[in-house]
């Protein structure tokens, strides 16, 4: 693979002790272009702007897709990339979906590992800190027709993260906009999935929320993602959360959350519909334990209350509960501190 290497690191104009997520990019980006059916060989370069004309494809039809992961610093001084093979099956799915070239997993595997390499040192080492990886494709022909885009680029991109939330997280169960349909893309990360939701999200804002828990399009009766994240809740004893399907994404930390609860025992886990009634019901009698969101970015996200109907129902998050829990079984996996028996940590 082609390295050409910044003449002029710019770490040191950087704060790692204040943060603002996704803002600041590392100093090397991987760029691969795809025409006439197959890959180029991808390049590693100094980050920087990328040149095109106002006809370029995505920026009409939205053929965009995204990926997001972490690298972590561990414990013994190596760096960690989580589950990036997820991160590379999930790519081709959604480029499945979106009707865009899938892109050869080893192209994804040694791109990363050799971007993240070579920017070792934005690492960040701090507690809850990472360096959050983004790789995404975009449809980058010339030409404004309505019909897939021959052209394609893929390109990751680096950024030092803290902690996502800071404060409370009030959310409001949505009962007017919707994320995804059946048969629609939800399942996928495509950036209109993302860039669909804001209004309602800055709805939500205005009415003093952090954000909103989606509801099902056909009738708003059932739970089925929260913000940018997959959403559970710890009713009674057990842990609950919406199945996959065509409009839920496979989050990998919710995956890798249910792996950990299902094989340490922690606690009884439900993966079935679950209404918004119940999670209402169970708030108003006081067996709403705990309720959260999981997704690479924010990790696990304790919801302090969830607003329906203009009523707030205040959620405890214990600091011995099970979203600390699961947080810590994590955490310790990914610095190192616990074994990883599921071989995660590249
Ligand atoms: C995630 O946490 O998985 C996300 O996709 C968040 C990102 C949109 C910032």
């Amino acid at each position: 693979m082609k390295i050409t290497k910044t003449k002029q690191s710019r770490i040191n104009d950087v704060d790692f002790s204040n943060l603002v997520f996704g803002t600041q990019f590392s100093d090397h980006m991987l760029i691969a272009e795809y025409s006439n059916g197959s890959w180029s060989e991808p390049e590693i370069k100094p980050y920087g702007p990328l040149s095109f004309t106002p006809a370029m494809h995505t920026l009409h039809y939205g053929q965009a897709i995204f990926e997001g992961q972490k690298a972590y610093y561990m414990e013994d001084g190596k760096i960690g990339i989580f589950r990036p093979e997820a991160n590379a099956k999930r790519l081709n799915h959604s480029a499945r979906r979106m009707f865009m070239p899938e892109l050869p997993e080893d192209l994804f595997m040694e791109g990363i590992q050799a971007l993240v390499d070579l920017d070792r040192q934005w690492v960040p080492k701090a507690e809850n800190h990472s360096l959050y990886l983004r790789p995404f494709m975009f449809g980058s022909s010339e030409f404004v027709a309505a019909r897939p885009s021959e052209k394609y680029i893929f390109c990751i991109i680096c950024s030092p993260v803290g902690p996502y939330y800071s404060g409370d997280v009030k959310v409001k169960v949505e009962e007017t906009f919707t994320r995804s349909a059946s048969g629609g893309v939800g399942s996928t990360k495509c950036a209109g999935n993302y860039g669909g939701a804001f209004f309602a999200t800055d709805q939500a804002r205005k009415e003093g929320y952090t954000q909103v828990i989606w509801t099902d399009h056909a009738n708003h009766e059932l739970v089925e993602e929260s913000g940018t994240m997959n959403v559970a809740f710890i009713i009674d004893d057990t842990f609950i959360t919406p199945p996959l399907s065509d409009r839920i994404l496979a989050g990998i930390t919710r995956d890798s959350i249910l792996t950990l609860l299902r094989d340490r025992g922690i606690v009884k886990v439900e993966e079935r519909p679950v209404k918004v009634e119940e999670v209402v019901n169970a708030a108003k009698e006081g067996r709403l334990q705990e309720a959260f969101g999981m997704g690479t970015a924010a990790v696990i996200s304790p919801i302090t209350s969830i607003g329906f109907r203009g009523t707030d129902y205040a959620i405890a998050t214990p600091q011995d509960g099970y979203a600390m829990r699961i947080k810590k079984e994590l955490t310790d996996l990914r610095s190192g501190a616990a074994e990883d028996p599921y071989g995660w940590m590249l």
